[in-house]
């Protein structure tokens, strides 16, 4: 596979970042806050948080959750996914600083889900105008579920992506006639993976990348980690999605669909 490494961003404080993050689908932020503390004030900077319930926060900071592979038993596995999209608004931006980096391995992977829609034929994306994808959680004890439009309208970048998130938490894709083909699914994550160019980032001390989940998919390569690896994630909670048109981004605002 074919990979990239993220757009680097160096004049943060001068550009809207969030726009340049729909762009790019990811962004490494150059300079970056160097402490948790600045980390999170950075991110409240560019919209209002939000944790994802299940996960572990950080002492002391709570809006920011560990990912960590110390003191497991079992090697951690990951799929390409969109963060927590199986609520109502789900983030639109997730970001991780790396706080201890292993010896070798643990690079971080992202699909380009725009491109994934661009490469849908036409026959297909004209089935598809107006489906939804059922979004559920896995893992956690509260059943969560909501469904989404598959093709979603970044509002960052006015640009339409194929959102989807792993397959064991996409449960149900309805046409916009009511018709069941949750029979596409599986092959519609396999292009998205298999169909796009991929970015990807090997992490030091203290990276930062912030990234849109509602262009992007991403993954852990936990194949052959050697040390510790820990980073630390915050969310900005985003719109619910929509597929088309306008939408109020202030405060991550809720969305006004003119289709
Ligand atoms: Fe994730």
């Amino acid at each position: 596979m074919k990979t990239t490494k993220p757009y680097k961003l160096y004049h943060w404080d001068r550009v809207d970042v969030l726009k340049e993050v729909a762009q790019y689908g990811v962004v490494q932020i150059m300079s970056p806050p160097k402490t948790p503390d600045a980390f999170l004030n950075f991110l409240a900077s560019l919209g209002s948080l939000m944790f994802t319930e299940g996960e572990i926060p950080v002492i002391g900071h709570t809006l920011l959750n560990v990912v960590t592979n110390a003191n497991r038993k079992t090697k951690p596995k990951s799929t390409f996914h969109s963060d927590t999209s199986y609520i109502s608004r789900p983030p639109s931006n997730s970001a991780l600083i790396a706080i201890e980096v292993p010896k070798a391995g643990g690079a971080t992977l992202f699909s380009d889900q725009y491109a994934a829609l661009d490469s849908l034929d036409d026959d297909l994306r004209t089935l598809l105008q107006g489906a939804e994808v059922l979004h559920t959680a896995t893992g956690v004890q509260k059943v969560q579920s909501e469904w989404h439009p598959l093709v979603r309208y970044n509002p960052q970048s006015g640009r339409k992506a194929l959102f989807l998130t792993s397959i064991a938490r996409c449960k149900r894709l309805r046409l916009a006639d009511g018709t069941d083909r949750t029979d596409l699914l599986q092959g519609l994550y396999d292009k998205s993976l298999t169909n796009t160019p991929h970015i990807k980032h090997d992490w030091s001390l203290g990276d930062v990348l912030l990234w849109d989940n509602r262009c992007t998919m991403h993954a852990a390569d936990h194949s052959d980690v050697h040390g510790t690896r820990t980073l630390f994630r915050g969310l900005i909670r985003g719109e619910e999605p929509i597929c088309g048109g306008a939408v109020d981004t202030r405060d991550g605002g809720v969305a006004t669909p003119h289709i």
